[in-house]
């Protein structure tokens, strides 16, 4: 292993998702022992609240946090950043959809796009957290035109993890016998989460269950409503599970996803699965040495086949309202 720190961008560093996620980073939930360099970006109001979550940091004491650097100049923080998680953003409040924050959020992304395309290290992949995830993706790539697309994506391993942990709750099984899980489409209501490739202990997950109805009518929604009844029940969106979550899809993305299984990953489409060409859609996806294929060859029926083209309608909408405010 690499005794060389790693360079970890995280933007929105004192918000929410921040508090969770940096202590997890530093004390060695992404790389092990390997040291990590944190380059945490703020806007100037928040850099006094951030200096204090650094004086936490420090007061860990964590045996494998190289560095910390704080600033509000994205070209600065992301100077030879080897990994960026783009955090910063408004989240939404009760009754808004995650579509809602495009215009408040969307520009955000262009300049961070352009920052890291002009001073990220040669390595840099870039993981987006902040909502509407997939089309931030789409903005921050679509800025960064020396980067390579397959280095964006957007986060939609929390709506994986909560697939798993309803399909445990319903079956018994535990979350460690659930392979195979895919979220299709938008980190959005219209997400399609699909037990139909799903296995439990080996078998498919939909014989399994057993039960189309609750399929369709409470895992499918509750699936995809979690961050709304998460907002609801909180006063504010979920932080801890997607701080884990980001968490997660780093790490599978740099060492790679366990032989016989895969991950959720929001990717640039090649077209597979009749995904458009060029929306950040996500995939069921396998990861090595940093990179990631989609698999191929899942049969899809005319219920997934439905739920994918509405979920990735809504990304091409998304696209086309971000190419008329002019962010890409
Ligand atoms: P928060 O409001 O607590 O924190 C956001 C932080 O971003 C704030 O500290 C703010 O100052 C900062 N920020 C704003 N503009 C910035 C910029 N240009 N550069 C750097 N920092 C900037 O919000 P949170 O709860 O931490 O959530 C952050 C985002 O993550 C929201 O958009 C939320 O909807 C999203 N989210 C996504 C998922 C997912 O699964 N993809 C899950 C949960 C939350
Ligand atoms: C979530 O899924 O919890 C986040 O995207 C926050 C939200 O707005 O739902």
């Amino acid at each position: 292993m690499s005794s060389t720190p790693l360079k970890v961008a995280v933007t929105g560093a004192a918000g929410q998702i921040g508090y969770s996620l940096l202590f997890r980073l530093a004390s060695g939930s992404l790389l092990g022992d390997r040291p990590i360099e944190l380059r945490l970006l703020e806007i100037t109001p928040a850099l006094k609240a951030l200096e204090g979550v650094v004086m936490e940091l420090d007061d860990c004491a964590f045996p494998n946090l190289a560095g910390v650097e704080i600033g509000d100049d994205a070209e600065k923080i992301f100077d030879g950043v080897n990994l960026a998680l783009l955090v910063g953003a408004r989240p939404r409040g009760p009754g808004m959809e995650r579509g809602d924050l495009l215009s408040a959020n969307g520009a955000i992304f262009t300049a961070q796009g352009k920052a890291l395309n002009k001073v990220a290290a040669d390595d840099v992949r870039i993981g987006v957290t902040g909502n509407p995830a997939n089309t931030n993706a789409l903005i921050a790539m679509t800025n960064a035109p020396d980067i390579p697309q397959n280095r964006f994506s957007a986060l939609t391993r929390l709506d994986h993890n909560r697939a798993i942990s309803q399909l445990a709750a319903k079956t018994g099984a535990a979350v460690t016998d659930i392979k195979k899980m895919t979220i299709w489409g938008n980190h959005s209501a219209t997400q399609y989460p699909d037990v139909f490739h799903a296995e439990i202990g080996g078998k498919n997950a939909a014989e399994v269950v057993n039960d189309q109805d609750w399929v369709e009518n409470t895992f499918i929604p509750t699936v995809a409503k979690r961050g709304a009844a998460i907002i609801e029940a909180r006063g504010s969106s979920s932080a801890a599970s997607a701080a884990s979550a980001t968490v997660d899809a780093a790490r599978d993305w740099l060492h790679g996803t366990p032989e016989g299984d895969w991950v959720s990953m929001a990717v640039v489409s090649d077209g597979s699965y009749g995904v458009p060409e060029g929306l950040i859609s996500s995939f069921p996806v396998t990861t090595k040495d940093g990179d990631w294929e989609i698999v191929q060859g899942l049969e899809i029926d005319d219920f997934s086949r439905a739920k994918i083209d509405a979920s990735t309608a809504e990304l091409a909408d998304e696209r086309n309202a971000v190419t008329e405010l002019g962010l890409i």
